[in-house]
């Protein structure tokens, strides 16, 4: 199928899946309607493991309807979050992925992160530049050999170019060999939302 060029959420996806297989553990840093969820969840199957991550009740809620309704096997945790263990199915959780390294069972193969606010839901609940810089520093650390994040950025909302410059700072001082950085935007379009792409290399 023809990739719609500037869609950067496919982008996101695609670039994930060429590493991503089968039984792998993947992350969700913003859980919002499940979408990416779901698109994880196809990605590792049923033996694989994703955690989704939100702070707002309706976004977890309406994550784990759409996953139960793709057959997955849901625990959600809204309270006295205890850490995870490596185990088949999806965990969704209700907290700051500012402190999800903390949580996490393994090393992900593979990390989401689509910034912004829950579609549909309040523009007061939106992603901030120091709990997104210190996620994302997590997941730089955590992240599996051969591992990659993708982080799709939105300039056009209240707050969104400044948390899109926050994280370009943050990738762009990576001087660590180990790490290739990808970004990838509409140069005719500066309102228009942009992707990084980190991956951790093998050796
Ligand atoms: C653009 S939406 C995510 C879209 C989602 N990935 C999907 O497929 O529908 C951003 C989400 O990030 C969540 N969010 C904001 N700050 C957060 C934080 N500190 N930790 C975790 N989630 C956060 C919001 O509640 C919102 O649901």
């Amino acid at each position: 199928m023809k990739h719609v060029l500037t869609r950067m959420v496919q982008w996101s996806q695609e670039l994930l899946a060429e590493v991503v297989q089968s039984g792998d553990l993947v992350v969700d840093l913003t859980a919002g309607t499940g979408q990416d969820t779901l698109t994880l969840f196809q990605m590792v199957g049923e033996q694989g493991q994703v955690v989704g991550f939100d702070i707002q009740p309706q976004a977890l809620l309406a994550t784990r309807e759409r996953m139960v309704a793709a057959g997955a096997l849901v625990r959600l945790q809204q309270q006295n979050i205890q850490p995870l263990r490596c185990e088949p199915g999806i965990d969704l959780l209700q907290m700051s992925h500012a402190e999800f390294s903390g949580v996490m069972p393994a090393s992900p193969k593979g990390i989401i992160a689509n910034l912004g606010y829950l579609p549909g839901g309040s523009q007061d609940l939106v992603t901030r530049p120091e709990t997104t810089v210190s996620a994302l520093e997590q997941g730089c650390s955590l992240l599996a050999k051969g591992g990659r994040m993708a982080v799709v950025v939105y300039p056009g909302h209240p707050g969104g170019a400044e948390e899109g410059e926050a994280v370009n700072h943050l990738f762009a001082g990576v001087e660590d060999p180990g790490f290739q950085v990808l970004r990838l935007d509409v140069c005719n379009r500066p309102e228009a939302p942009f992707l990084f792409v980190v991956e951790k290399k093998t050796d």
